[in-house]
Parts: C-alpha cells; sequence; structure tokens
C-alpha cells in the first residue's frame, strides 16, 4: 500500500530515495517523507502531509548534509490521519533513529500503553511510531538485531525500514507478509516495496522471503530470519526498465497503459505453444495428473482481478467441463469453503501483493488445495507462496485503476481453461490450436477499437455532469458491465452500478428515470442468439422508460440500431473473447469522463495500487 524506499551508497541519498518514491507514489499518497544520515552521524527527517511534490517543495531548500544513506515514504495512512505529525518516519525519545513502515501493527495498542508506561513518549496516532521506540529499547545490541527482537514482538503485516544515527552508513529492513525487495548495485544498495523504486539504477534483485531482515552496507548486504540464522535468498533480473515506467509521452499513465494492452495481450500469450502445437505452461507446475484430479476449482480475486476470475469461470466450464466457483477474496477466507486436495484455487492478483488475496491463498494451502496464482509481478508474495503460477506479461501497471493487467489476466484465465481441456481431453487439439489461433488475433482486434475510441470520448464528455450510470450485461458481458462501473466509480467518483441484464425485472429497472445513462454490453447475435436477443428486448424496455441507451455491439449487428442513442462498435470475435474488446471502451470511456471532471486518473482519491492490508 504505501511506498518505501532505501539507499545505501556513494550518491546524495535523497536525490535517489525522492525519485524512487515518485515511482513509488501511486501505491500511497496522502503524505510522504524521508529520514537521511549524515556521515558524522546527523539525522534529518522531513515529512508532509499531502502529494510528494509537498514534500519536494520543502527538500528543495536543500539537505543540512551530504548523505549518503536514507529511506523514504510514501503513505496510504491505516492509523491516524494523514497529516504531517503522522506521515513517516517516526523516530524513537532522542530522535537517533528513523523508521518507515508499511502495513497494519495489530498489537499497536497494547505495545503502545506498555511503552509509555515505561516512559516513553510517543506523538503520532499511527501504529508504526512504536516501532521506533521499541528499537530504541534494544539499541545497544547494534540496529539489525534491534529489529529481529522489535519483529518478534509484533502482529500483523508489516515492511520496516530503519536507520540510526549510532550506524551511518547502515539501513535495515524487515518484512513480513508485506512486501520487500532488494536491489543489488555496484558500491551502492537498494530496498523498495517494489523494483521500480530502484529500476533507475540496477536491475539485479533480491526477493526478500517472509519473515526475514536484512542489513544492508553500500558493499554488503545480509539477510537471516527473526533468529539471526542467515537465510537463502533468490537473485533475479528484473527484465524490464525504467523506460516502461514513465509515461512515455501520454498525459497520463492510465491512457499509456490503455494504449499497450494489443502488446501487453500478445506478450502474454508468447511462446505458451510448443513445436507439438501443443499449449505448454511450463511455470505452472503442476503436473498432468495433478490436473487430471482436480474435481473443483475456486477462483478468488479482490475488485478487477475479480471480474477477470467471473470471466473464467464461464472459459473453464465450457472448455474445460469442471466446476467452478468465483469469490471475493475478503469474503472466502472468512466462511468454510469446502476444499480438498483435488480443489484447485485459483487466485488472481496484479500486484501479487493484495492481503485479501494472500490470506485466501494460506487458508486454501492449510486445507491441502493446490493454488494456482495468475500475477502481473515476478517474484511477489502471492506466486512465492502458491503451488503454481502463470505470469501475465503487462509490464508495471502504474496507474491505480487497473486496465493491461486485467486484459492478461483474461488472457491467463484463457489459457489455464485451454490447458485443462487440452489435459482432460474435453477439447480436440485442433478445436484447441482454433481458439489459440482466435486469441492470438486479439491484439489486432483490441487494436482497431482503439483506433476508433474518439466518440466514446465525446459522450464520455458530454455526460460529465450526470450523476449515475447503470451499466448491464448479460453472459461474459456481466462482468464486463460490472468492470465498467468499477471503473467509472474509481475514475470519475460517480454512482457506478453493473447488472446481469436478466436481472432488471428483479429490481434495478426501478432506477430508469427520464435521460438516465445506461451502457448496455449487447453478446454476439451469432455466438449468443437467445441471450442477444433477450438482451435487445432489455434495451428496448429501459429505453421505452427514458434511459438514454449506450449501446457497445459486435460490427454488423444491425438490431441494436434502433434502439441505441449511442452505439460503440467492437469487433467481431468468439464469444467468451469479447470481454477483450468489449472492455476496453469502458476503461476509455471512464478515463474520458474522469479528465473531463477534473480529476486525477492516475492516483483517484482514496485509493491505493495495491492493497496491503485488510
Ligand atoms: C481497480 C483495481 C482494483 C484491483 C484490486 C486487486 O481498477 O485495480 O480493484 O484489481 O485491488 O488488486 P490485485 O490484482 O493487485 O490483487
Amino acid at each position: 500500500m504505501c511506498g518505501i524506499v532505501g539507499y545505501v551508497g556513494g550518491r546524495q541519498a535523497v536525490d535517489v530515495v525522492v525519485e524512487g518514491l515518485g515511482r513509488l507514489e501511486y501505491r500511497g499518497y496522502d503524505s510522504s517523507g524521508i529520514a537521511l544520515v549524515g556521515p558524522g552521524g546527523e539525522l534529518e527527517v522531513q515529512k508532509r502531509a499531502g502529494k510528494l511534490a509537498n514534500l519536494r517543495s520543502v527538500l528543495a531548500e536543500g539537505p543540512a548534509s551530504f548523505a549518503t544513506t536514507g529511506i523514504g515514504h510514501t503513505r496510504w495512512a491505516t492509523h491516524g490521519a494523514p497529516t504531517d505529525r503522522n506521515a513517516h518516519p517516526h523516530t524513537d525519545c532522542d530522535e537517533r533513529i528513523a523508521v518507515i513502515h508499511n502495513g497494519i501493527i495489530e498489537n499497536f495498542a497494547e505495545l503502545r500503553a506498555e511503552l509509555e508506561t515505561d516512559g516513553h513518549k510517543l506523538v503520532s496516532e499511527t501504529d508504526t511510531e512504536v516501532v521506533a521506540h521499541l528499537l530504541e529499547g534494544f539499541a545497544e545490541l547494534g540496529l539489525a538485531e534491534a529489529m529481529r527482537r522489535t519483529c518478534k514482538r509484533l502482529k500483523g503485516a508489516f515492511t520496516l525500514l530503519a536507520v540510526s544515527v549510532d550506524e551511518p552508513g547502515v539501513v535495515v529492513g524487515a518484512r513480513r507478509n508485506s512486501p520487500l525487495v532488494v536491489g543489488r548495485g555496484d558500491g551502492e544498495n537498494f530496498l523498495g516495496s517494489d523494483v521500480a523504486a530502484f529500476i533507475a539504477y540496477t536491475r539485479e534483485a533480491i526477493e526478500l522471503g517472509q519473515d526475514q531482515v536484512v542489513r544492508l552496507r553500500a558493499s554488503e548486504i545480509t539477510i537471516t530470519d527473526f533468529d539471526g540464522v542467515p537465510s537463502p535468498t533468490r537473485n533475479y533480473h528484473v527484465n524490464w526498465d525504467a523506460s516502461a515506467a514513465e509515461k512515455g509521452g501520454y498525459d497520463h499513465f492510465m491512457l499509456k497503459e490503455i494504449a499497450e494492452q494489443p502488446r501487453a495481450v500478445a506478450d502474454t500469450l508468447l511462446g505458451r505453444v510448443g513445436a507439438d502445437g501443443l499449449l505448454t505452461l511450463d511455470e505452472m507446475r503442476l503436473s498432468d495428473q495433478e490436473l487430471r484430479d482436480i474435481n473443483k476449482i475456486i477462483v478468488v480475486a479482490c475488485g478487477t482481478s475479480y471480474h477477470a476470475g467471473l470471466i473464467a469461470k464461464y472459459a473453464i466450464e465450457h472448455w474445460a467441463g469442471i466446476p467452478c466457483e468465483v469469490e471475493l477474496a475478503s469474503e472466502f477466507r472468512y466462511r468454510d469453503p469446502i476444499l480438498t486436495r483435488d480443489t484447485l484455487v485459483v487466485v488472481i492478483s496484479q500486484s501479487g501483493e493484495t492481503m485479501d488475496t494472500l490470506m485466501a491463498v494460506r487458508h486454501a494451502r492449510e486445507q491441502r488445495s493446490r493454488v494456482l496464482a495468475i500475477c502481473n509481478v515476478n517474484g511477489s508474495t502471492i506466486p512465492r507462496e502458491s503451488d503454481a503460477v502463470l505470469y501475465t506479461h503487462a509490464g508495471p501497471e502504474v496507474a491505480v485503476a487497473s486496465t493491461k493487467a486485467f486484459l492478461t489476466q483474461l488472457v491467463a484465465c484463457y489459457l489455464v481453461a485451454l490447458y485443462f481441456a487440452q489435459v482432460r481431453g474435453t477439447k480436440f487439439g485442433d478445436e484447441i490450436s482454433q481458439i489459440i489461433a482466435e486469441l492470438a488475433e486479439t491484439p489486432s482486434r483490441i487494436e482497431e477499437v482503439l483506433e476508433t475510441m474518439e466518440p466514446v470520448r465525446e459522450l464520455a464528455r458530454s455526460l460529465a455532469d450526470e450523476r449515475c450510470v447503470l451499466f448491464l450485461g448479460r453472459h461474459v458481458g456481466f462482468p464486463v458491465a460490472l468492470e465498467g462501473a468499477l471503473k467509472l466509480k474509481e475514475l470519475a467518483y460517480m454512482h457506478a452500478e453493473g447488472f446481469a441484464a436478466g436481472e432488471l425485472k428483479h429490481g434495478p429497472i426501478a432506477l430508469i428515470d427520464e435521460g438516465l445513462p445506461v451502457v448496455v454490453v449487447v453478446p454476439s447475435p451469432l455466438g449468443q442468439r437467445v441471450t442477444h436477443e433477450k438482451i435487445v428486448s432489455n434495451i428496448q424496455e429501459i429505453r421505452a422508460r427514458g434511459a438514454k441507451t449506450i449501446v457497445i455491439a459486435e460490427e454488423g449487428d444491425s438490431t441494436v440500431e434502433p434502439y441505441a442513442d449511442a452505439l460503440i462498435r467492437v469487433p467481431a470475435v468468439p464469444t467468451l473473447l469479447q470481454p477483450l474488446v468489449a472492455t476496453v471502451p469502458l476503461q476509455v470511456f471512464a478515463c474520458e469522463l474522469a479528465t473531463a471532471k477534473g480529476h486525477d486518473v492516475d492516483q483517484p482519491r482514496n485509493l491505493a495500487k495495491s492493497v496491503t492490508v485488510e
């Protein structure tokens, strides 16, 4: 949720840290701060509520000394309002130790009471501040050991970084249930919530495991568990560069990421078919026998990723013939799902760090079910803790609202469904090859959609003063409608709801009023003849009651023309693949409408890119 950066080396730390924070600002942006330790052990802490620009203007006056050790933080508030005082870093009583934190320390209230009884004076409302004071209590053991002892007292989820005036040239980090990556440089080293924090300096990284503490010096990295036992580590090379994390000439990251969708879809399909024409998913790590034994699939995810899961159900049941349920991660783990060794839990997460989804992974594995993660971030926690992984290749998604990651998640879900069909023989090889060939065509179909978006943008601008928009769909168009509504809610802060069109008469039709914009995702007249007829009737019903109908229909579908106040055409593709083209206009619509309202589309209010707390 929050963004974290640490640096030790020969450069001016403030520059490296603030640049890293700029790349991580999408993770949280209600305040930011840095702590620098100068060569003589002087500690300088600066922090400000609001966006990073506020901190930058304070720093423009120049840091007190040339410090080559520093930590920095962008916050997404959990405990305590987003004020200067609650911004990180937090310090101990004597201001000798500074700490930044991502996560939630669940037992902070009892720790705070205990510290206050012992005479510590805590000045913020945060859960984080207790850590600075606990570290102070163990300070004579050295910062790394103090961190290990402190971590053992904490409950909850945390990534922590600390610096101390007693150890200039050292940054110590720790993690439990929250992300932290080490960047290995030449005579300098880095820490970050994700590799974007240091990608401008190095692409060599080390995954930090669960319950580990890292002590970083310019030329030395020491990683142990909380007992001080050296831990095995995994080095990896990051295969995207800094320019992939820049806006590349677009006004917003979201626009860039929408435009990148053809490439992202193509990359996710790359290398999935072997020389024998069969689908190969090597990275899956589940044997064919294990896949044949699976008798139920449960897809678990949050938000947009959950919508990808809803679409996966149609593909899995249709192609692979396996019963499939889809559930929100936050609900899944608090009920008693019937899970056996032969249940496959498929979790979908762009970031690989969403806490609810991570907890669902653990819950499923505790019941001995196998877990397959569909994830966009290599080395993140969810794929690491799962039995199998299928990576999407969307590249870094910076805008808070998910776009290209969603389309690549759909591709990954289709691949999983087809792979099951292949292994279990529910589809013949040539049928699978044909669907793969149709999938391979979708990047150019998405390109066609992107080229015809001007009327959609115009329409969006014309609706900027509306208070509510409804979205209707059937079959795979229903999750598309939910996704269209979610995009509009989070970007334009408008009331937007998605409904299954078949439910209209069971309640939602009461909402229809004169001039109410209703977006309808229409299934293919050929592939979905029956639902197509029914949805055309639905369009007539809402129009008769005054709705302004905005119809998304396949090219050549003339039946909808008389009933559409606005008609958005998408290329004809096989029914199950329609979400790959039909979602794109809805992303553009939400982005343009939010821009017309003057909102920050990359960083919508109250949201964070990666929700690492429950
Ligand atoms: C909406 C959006 C969120 C995420 C959700 C899950 O545009 O981005 O709803 O989809 O927070 O995040 P991941 O996929 O990282 O687990």
